[in-house]
């Protein structure tokens, strides 16, 4: 009994490893929401919002040379899983008075996927 248990969970765990490949393709799809507004990779400049490179572990309203609201200056947030979840969903809820204009993104595995392809950008653009 044991031994099935433990080998369902490898399924589920290898299952997963599989999936993240796609995950990060679905990610790449999802950033197109946000190209307009957003640059990244190694030329990424600043442009109606901040470049997002090496957002994890960024402290909010912080990227050089960028004109943030005082709302997202002032926001004081490290941007990890759970607190970009909670923005992406609904930025004006997460930072009242931001002037990023989005409706923002509902589906848990689509925020996931992003987070995944997001992720692969270093503060330098490349990718680790
Ligand atoms: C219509 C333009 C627009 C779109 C589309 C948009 N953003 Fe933004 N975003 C902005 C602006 C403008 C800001 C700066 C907000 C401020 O200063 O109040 C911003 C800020 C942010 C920040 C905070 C950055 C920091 O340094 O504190 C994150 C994270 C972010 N956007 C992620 C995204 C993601 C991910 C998407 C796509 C799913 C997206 N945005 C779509 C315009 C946009």
């Amino acid at each position: 009994m044991r031994l099935l248990i433990s080998a369902s969970l490898l399924a589920a765990v290898l299952g997963a490893g599989a999936a993240s490949a796609q995950d990060i393709a679905a990610g790449e799809r999802s950033w197109n929401k946000c190209r307009a507004c957003h640059q990244l990779g190694e030329t990424a400049k600043n442009g109606v919002g901040p470049q997002l490179n090496g957002l994890f572990g960024r402290v909010s309203g912080t990227v050089e040379g960028y004109s943030y609201s005082t709302a997202n200056k002032n926001a004081a947030i490290t941007w990890d899983d759970a607190v970009f979840a909670e923005y992406i969903k609904d930025p004006k809820a997460k930072i009242p008075g931001t002037k990023m204009v989005f409706a923002g993104i509902k589906n848990e595995k689509e925020i996931g996927d992003l987070t995944a392809f997001l992720k692969q950008f270093g503060k330098d653009g490349k990718k680790q």
